[in-house]
């Protein structure tokens, strides 16, 4: 198993049988794994973590994903969606917290058009141009990438989901195309956002075949960051009573994917802090470096569950920042104030 790790970080790549071996691999095996990536992240960014604020501006989606809380047809939740006061109030928090990026992420909200993002965007650049902005607002058509993209902003997260086309079929319904989520993250790329990627470990139909496809179409996109955590079931969802995924095959994935693409930017996931109270720190050990804490106002955080029992739906922005640095601290790390720019290997 040992020489599996040794051939991924030879190859920056691994086969089906190894990626399996280290799957099934035993806990001596699994610390070496994880010896290694964490050594691989510190050598591009050295014990130093970036944050990222969070902000969930809306809640409307017009999908269906059939593992979503904030699916179309869930009735069960308050929606809302914050005002450009609101978002910039958000922005004004975070940067005083030390937040040099902001993530703007919400469902594939109709209500906001193309002229509407864009003024956000040129606002937020402006009154914090040492700041970094990410968008995160799924599906749209190349021009309205372009147009976010000519207004200021610098990275774009849409995650695959699963680069199996009949899986992918399995978690969305028919009027969501594999095809067209593959065009927008080509689009995304050549435009020239930094671009993240990834998927939910455990979701229901997922193989190792499917996993496998996932780390090959992660090597060949070669984005700028991965994000991935546990599948977790929301209640008042098709997929309630299916397993959550696991924290180890979580931990060991993004320590893979350290070692294929070695200066990517990989968060410990918000999920991952949910199924274990010790998740995000034990991803940071297996090699993450960013972590992405929330800046929207505490009164909608319960509304934006993706999740059953999605953690730091309580607390103030200002307490996540504080529990944070604590957390990381205990375990040898720092959060730094930074826009935390992608580095090139
Ligand atoms: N469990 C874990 N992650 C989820 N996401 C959506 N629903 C769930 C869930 N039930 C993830 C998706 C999406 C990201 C914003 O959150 O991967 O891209
Ligand atoms: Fe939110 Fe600890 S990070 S309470």
């Amino acid at each position: 198993m040992i020489e599996a790790v040794e051939r991924l970080i030879k190859n920056r790549f691994l086969s089906f049988e190894d990626f399996v071996n280290i799957k099934n691999c035993g806990k001596e095996e699994t610390e070496y794994l994880f010896s290694k990536s964490r050594e691989q992240a510190r050598e591009y960014y050295g014990n130093k973590i970036f944050v990222r604020g969070l902000i969930e501006f809306t809640n409307h989606c017009k999908n269906d994903c059939f593992y979503c809380g904030i699916r179309a047809s869930n009735r069960s939740l308050n929606r809302y969606r914050l005002s450009e006061e609101e978002i910039i109030e958000c922005c004004k928090n975070g940067y005083s917290l030390g937040f040099r990026t902001f993530v703007l992420q919400g469902g594939e909200d109709g209500y906001y058009g193309d002229d509407d993002y864009v003024r956000i965007i040129k606002r937020i650049k402006s009154d914090y141009p040492d700041c970094a902005l990410t968008l995160s607002i799924g599906e749209r058509s190349r021009e309205s990438y372009e147009k976010y993209f000519g207004a200021g902003a610098d990275r774009y997260l849409l995650r695959h989901e699963t680069a199996d086309e009949e899986h992918y079929k399995r978690l969305h319904p028919k009027r969501m195309s594999f095809e067209n989520r593959m065009r927008c993250i080509r689009d995304l790329k050549e435009i020239g956002y930094q671009t993240g990627v990834g998927f939910m470990v455990g979701s229901p139909f997922q193989t190792d075949e499917s996993i496998y496809k996932d780390l090959c179409f992660i090597k060949e996109t070669s984005p700028e960051m991965v994000g991935i955590g546990p599948f977790i079931p929301h209640k008042d969802t098709p997929f309630a009573e299916y397993a959550r995924g696991g924290c180890e095959l979580t931990l060991k994935l993004l320590a893979i994917i350290r070692l294929m693409l070695p200066s990517v930017l990989l968060p410990a996931t918000t999920a991952l802090g949910t199924i274990d109270p010790m998740g995000r720190e034990k991803g940071i050990l297996a090699g993450a470096n960013v972590v992405m804490p929330n800046l929207s106002p505490v009164m909608h955080r319960k509304d934006y569950a993706l999740y059953d029992n999605k953690i730091c739906t309580g607390e103030e922005a200002a307490e996540c920042r504080f529990c944070l640095s604590r957390r990381i601290e205990s375990i040898g790390y720092e959060i730094v104030t930074d826009r935390g720019d992608y580095k090139s290997p």
